[in-house]
Parts: structure tokens; C-alpha cells; sequence
């Protein structure tokens, strides 16, 4: 290629700048974190499915058996989203299926919670070795992932379970027990960071002001709130 050709090339490039929606190619998506994902990439999770099983965003990528995407109901008014998978969830492709999981099914079918009302998803897709939390570079490089969950679910309510999963969405650092069964507001949707059911299960008291009576109490108020939205209960304060 002749040198002035290699400039022009190279004009065109800086003239492009970041590619926009239009001209995006979802195929270079799993490359690396430095290329976005733009909103509006996804018209539905399948695909986000496929990418993220091919995705190198983070070195996570190197060591999962299976992405872990989500599971639940595509129309779900609440989103629950966690930290990131386990052993499990790995080995499956599906969140929340341990004993983490199967904690956290039954403390939303004690308020009559299906899965038809939930969404449940993580910060990070694929497991962290060892279950350790996830650094906050892995968990940036997956960011635009559960972005596009959140546009396309649309959910009323977003639940944080725990400091990692608050920290992931909105940046917060607080402690969960500082700021759990707090409603908050991020990008004009309402979201109460929780307790993480593992958490619970190293816990097991149910004493009052115990961190299982505290998610009992947190839960109501998550149900209280959905049937307020869906106008079958007049406003709490
Ligand atoms: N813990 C999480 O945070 N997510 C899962 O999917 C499972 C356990």
C-alpha cells in the first residue's frame, strides 16, 4: 500500500472517531473493553447470550465454563441482580442456582414472587476464580452487558444484592448494612440494595435485627411498593 494511502486510511479513522450505533459491528464486541457496546446494540438477550460466551472484556473469560446471563421473566417489573456466578451458575449458564439461590427463591416466594415477576442477573457474567469478588475493572468491562438488561427488561425495581452488586450498578461504595432496605434512585429507576442471600446463610439467625429478619422486613416493602405501582394498594409514604 503506497505511504499517502496509509494516511488517508489513517485520517478516515480519526475523522469516524468511536463508531456509532449505526455503523457498530456486534462481532467485535468480545475483543476488548476498550471497544463499547452502545446502548440499543441488543434488540433481545439471545444474542447478548452468544457474545458473552465468546466475551474476552475481562480475563474472566479465560477460566468460565459457561456465561451466566440471566434467568426469569423478560417482562418482569423487578430486576434482582448479584455479584457474580458460583461453582453452580457456571457450570449451568444459569444464575442463582446454588444454595445462594435457592435461598433467594424462597424469600421471594414469601412474599408470592414467581418467576414471572423477576429478572435475575449479576454484575459479571462469567465466575471469578475461587469465588472471589470481582475487581472493579471486571466489573466495568461487563457494565455495558447489564446496561443493555436493564433497557431491554425495563424493570420498576432494580434489587442490589450486596456491596458488590450496589457498587457494580451505581458506584457506591457505602457497606450494605449502611444502606440496605434504602430506596435510591439511579438513572430515574428504583433500586433498594439487599442483603445477598449467601450473606444469610452464614447468618442464620432469625432473631429481630437479625440480617434475615432484616431482608423479612425488606422484602415486604419490595412487595408493598410493586403492588403500589401496579395501583392494587394506595401509596405508602
Ligand atoms: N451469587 C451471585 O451473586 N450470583 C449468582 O448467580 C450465584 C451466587
Amino acid at each position: 500500500m503506497a505511504s499517502n494511502e496509509q494516511i488517508d486510511l489513517f485520517n478516515a479513522i480519526e475523522l469516524t472517531g468511536a463508531p456509532s450505533t449505526a455503523e457498530f459491528d456486534p462481532e467485535l464486541i468480545p475483543t476488548s473493553a476498550k471497544i463499547p457496546i452502545p446502548p440499543g446494540t441488543y434488540a433481545s438477550t439471545e444474542p447478548m447470550v452468544d457474545h458473552c460466551n465468546r466475551c474476552h472484556r475481562c480475563g474472566l473469560g479465560a477460566t468460565r465454563t459457561h456465561a451466566v446471563v440471566g434467568r426469569g421473566s423478560l417482562q418482569a417489573p423487578i430486576m434482582i441482580v448479584g455479584e457474580g456466578p458460583g461453582q453452580n451458575e457456571d457450570e449451568t449458564g444459569i444464575p442463582f442456582v446454588g444454595k445462594a439461590g435457592q435461598l433467594l427463591d424462597k424469600i421471594l416466594a414469601s412474599v408470592s414472587l414467581t418467576e414471572a415477576d423477576v429478572y435475575i442477573c449479576n454484575i459479571v457474567k462469567c465466575r471469578p476464580p475461587e469465588n472471589r469478588t470481582p475487581a472493579v475493572d471486571e466489573m466495568d468491562a461487563c457494565r455495558p452487558y447489564l446496561l443493555e438488561q436493564i433497557r431491554l427488561i425495563d424493570p420498576k425495581i432494580i434489587l442490589l444484592t450486596g456491596a458488590s452488586a450496589v457498587r457494580g450498578l451505581t458506584g457506591d461504595k457505602r457497606g450494605i448494612t449502611k444502606i440496605r432496605g434504602q430506596w435510591i434512585e439511579w438513572d430515574d429507576r428504583l433500586c433498594m440494595p439487599i442483603f445477598h442471600p449467601a450473606y444469610l446463610l452464614r447468618n442464620q439467625s432469625r432473631d429481630k435485627g437479625s440480617p434475615k429478619w432484616l431482608m423479612w422486613q425488606d422484602i415486604q416493602v419490595v412487595r408493598q411498593k410493586l403492588d403500589e405501582m401496579r395501583g392494587e394498594l394506595a401509596p405508602t409514604s
